[in-house]
């Protein structure tokens, strides 16, 4: 059998600085199934992640009330997994068995950030989670306010994080309690105007933010029985939505934050690649913290995000991952302050497949600017098309593009 040359990693250096810790990579493990086990956490440090969130801790007796079955996914295009669904709660660890984590991880990986992840139901209780997390030994603790299948909101179901006065007062408490052990609050997508939120985390005296988490979701209805998904003997309720299809959203929400609040970003929601991360960097985020690849495809993909970051870097010429961070920032603009360029659509007629459907796109939802010539060709008519940019969309060989005109 013939082995495949691994060719060497070029020489960058991946580490990042993220609130006065060295982490040897940007790649942590976020607060999920990976990290509710003192064995998986074991296991995903040891495959190279630089980091775990523990999964989201509570005081002794508060009931955990789980559901199974909790996982749903989206399929598209058969491609199984383009979003995940899940109706999980917190951890059913209290904070007895977290300190204790924390104290076994912290021992046996100096190096590595052990962080824990908690949910208090009053302000004894965030101060009493992250009083024991810091004695424990925690590097830094993260704050879900954003427990999609909802905590102690200002209105019940609502998250913590849906109301700017709340989350402020919230981090307030836990940051009293913390003292100087660094606190990141982690935010939903789901608000109106995302960098109120961020103020509200920065003036309640938080170390940073965790942008963000799953996003409230119905993943579907069972259309014979009308039970919705993941259907529990015939009921169901909202699920948070993770995974590639969610990256959208948090690259807009990590944008928001970067551009109208200075505050430590860690990224989160949707990443899957080393090029999902560079470009979370590119919008803001100083880390990435990964769940839904992870259950998917295992702790052994950290090795292809390293690779894959440290050669693209080598390529840009980054020297180190800050470099990356914010580079996008500057082009993004208010619609207003858009370029207004006049741009065509132009066929590379000897890649096309004659399928014809830029044209039915074009014809049912753009301008109506292409026909078929008889050798079913695409024929654009530079009077009617607008350069909306729908036909290389639709084009299954990608041989439209569009192009600056006079
Ligand atoms: C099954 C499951 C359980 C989760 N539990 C928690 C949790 O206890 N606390 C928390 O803050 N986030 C929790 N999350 C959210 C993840 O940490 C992460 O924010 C979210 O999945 C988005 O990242 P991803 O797209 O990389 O999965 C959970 C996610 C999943 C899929």
């Amino acid at each position: 059998m013939r082995s495949i040359p691994v060719r060497p990693l070029p020489a960058v250096d991946l580490a990042v600085v993220f609130l006065g810790r060295r982490l040897e990579n940007p790649f942590i493990l976020s607060a999920a199934p990976s990290t509710d086990d003192l064995d998986m956490a074991r296991a995903g440090l040891e495959a190279g992640w630089a980091g775990v969130v523990l999964k989201t801790t509570s005081m002794e007796g508060t009931p955990v009330p789980l559901a199974y079955p909790m996982m749903s996914t989206m399929e598209w295009a058969g491609r199984r997994l383009v979003g995940m669904g899940n109706i999980d709660l917190i951890s059913e660890h209290h904070i007895d068995a977290v300190e204790e984590r924390v104290r076994v991880l912290s021992r046996e990986f100096p190096t590595k950030l052990i962080a824990a992840s908690i949910m208090g139901s009053s302000k004894e209780a965030w101060q009493a989670l992250a009083r024991r997390l810091r004695d424990a030994g925690a590097h830094l603790i993260e704050c879900s306010f954003s427990c999609p299948q909802g905590s102690m909101g200002e209105r019940p179901g609502a998250m913590l994080a849906q109301s700017a006065p709340a989350t402020e007062k919230a981090t307030g408490w836990v940051k009293e309690a913390a003292g100087d052990l660094p606190v990141l609050i982690k935010i939903t997508p789901q608000v109106a105007d995302v960098a109120e939120i961020a103020r509200a985390v920065k003036n309640g005296g938080a170390d940073g933010i965790t942008a963000s988490n799953s996003v409230p979701a119905l993943m579907g209805v069972d259309i014979e029985t009308f039970a919705p998904i993941p259907s529990l003997g015939g009921f169901g309720t909202y699920s948070g939505f993770t995974g590639p299809a969610i990256k959208p959203l948090t690259l807009r929400t990590v944008a928001e934050i970067a551009r109208h609040v200075s505050l430590p970003i860690s990224g989160n929601g949707g990443i899957s690649t080393w090029s999902d991360a560079v470009e979370l960097f590119a919008v803001g985020a100083q880390n990435i913290q990964i769940c839904t690849a992870v259950m998917h495809h295992g702790f052994r993909i950290v090795d292809d995000l390293c690779s894959g970051l440290a050669r693209y870097m080598a390529r840009k010429g980054f020297t180190k991952v800050a470099d990356m961070v914010g580079k996008a920032l500057p082009h993004i603009v208010e619609h207003d302050e858009l370029p207004r360029r006049q741009v065509r659509s132009r066929v590379d007629e000897t890649a096309c497949l004659r399928c014809g459907v830029c044209y039915v796109a074009c014809r049912d939802g753009g301008h109506r600017a292409i026909t078929m010539s008889e050798e079913r060709l695409p024929v654009v008519d530079d009077e009617r098309c607008v350069g909306c940019g729908l036909c290389p969309l639709t084009c299954p060989a990608g041989c439209i593009r569009m192009e600056a005109v006079a």
